[in-house]
């Protein structure tokens, strides 16, 4: 090949590179606009009211753009439901960049966890179960909950112990199976339903 030709070649490859990063960035303004039929349910800014709906204020965009194009794939794909699935069955690429990038920036709210759950939670989050061999939370999720964006581990901070609760069930169940190497369900498959109510309370104070 000539070098006049590969050097086309390189550059092209180098602007889908380039392009692929930014449209992957996503703009906040645009996720705003695009978010109005997303607030019934998620808040103006990410902070949902209903504990059955989660909280998006200060998600990592890639967890979140994650979680849309899995629930894009609809009955097919590894996180089904049906809510959701008719929310974002029509949006574009860019509006799931959109929207995530949006989420991320906005502030979380913190709960409070329960007291009577709080000691068994903590217990369970930061040292897990060494007898029916649950990791603990902490080693992933870190001491406040706040993830890791790289190695793909959401943050969990602040969230509604009822959204939680339901996610671990379903990791359980095998009903959500996205988690790579099938890391939760693994885990939540040795919980006791009493570990599952406690630390899910612990998380939802967590900060
Ligand atoms: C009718 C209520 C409702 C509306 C409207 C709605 N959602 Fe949801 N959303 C939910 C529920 C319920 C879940 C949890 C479903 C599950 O168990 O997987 C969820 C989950 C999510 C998650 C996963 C969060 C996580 O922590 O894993 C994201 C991201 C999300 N929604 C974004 C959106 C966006 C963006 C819109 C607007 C385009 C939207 N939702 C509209 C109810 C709603
Ligand atoms: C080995 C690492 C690891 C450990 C330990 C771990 N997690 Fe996770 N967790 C993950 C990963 C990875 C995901 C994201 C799956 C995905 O991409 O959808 C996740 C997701 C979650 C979610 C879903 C968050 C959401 O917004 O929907 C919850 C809840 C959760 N973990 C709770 C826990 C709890 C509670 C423990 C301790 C009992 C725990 N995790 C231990 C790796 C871990």
């Amino acid at each position: 090949m000539e070098t006049s030709q590969m050097k086309k070649i390189l550059s092209l490859i180098l602007i889908m590179f380039v392009s692929s990063v930014f449209a992957s960035a996503g703009s906040p303004d645009a996720g705003k606009t695009k978010s109005g039929t997303c607030v019934a349910c998620h808040g103006d800014d990410g902070n949902s009211l209903n504990p059955a709906w989660p909280k998006l204020a200060g998600q990592y965009s890639d967890y979140l753009s994650k979680q849309l194009f899995e629930y894009r794939k609809g009955p097919d794909g590894d996180r089904n439901d049906p809510t959701m699935y008719g929310m974002v069955a029509n949006l574009s690429d860019e509006d799931i960049h959109d929207l995530s990038s949006f989420y991320a920036t906005q502030k979380p709210t913190i709960g409070n966890a329960r007291s009577d759950l709080v000691e068994l939670g903590a217990r369970i989050y930061l040292g897990g179960n060494i007898s029916s061999g649950v990791t603990a939370c902490v080693a992933c999720h870190g001491p406040k909950g706040l993830g890791n964006n790289l190695a793909g581990f959401p943050k969990v901070s602040g969230q509604h112990a009822q959204y939680i609760n339901d996610q671990l069930r379903a990791f359980k169940e095998g009903k959500r199976a996205n988690d790579s190497a099938g890391m939760m369900r693994m885990i939540s498959a040795r919980m006791s339903d009493a570990e599952i109510e406690a630390v899910s309370s612990y998380i939802e104070g967590l900060h």
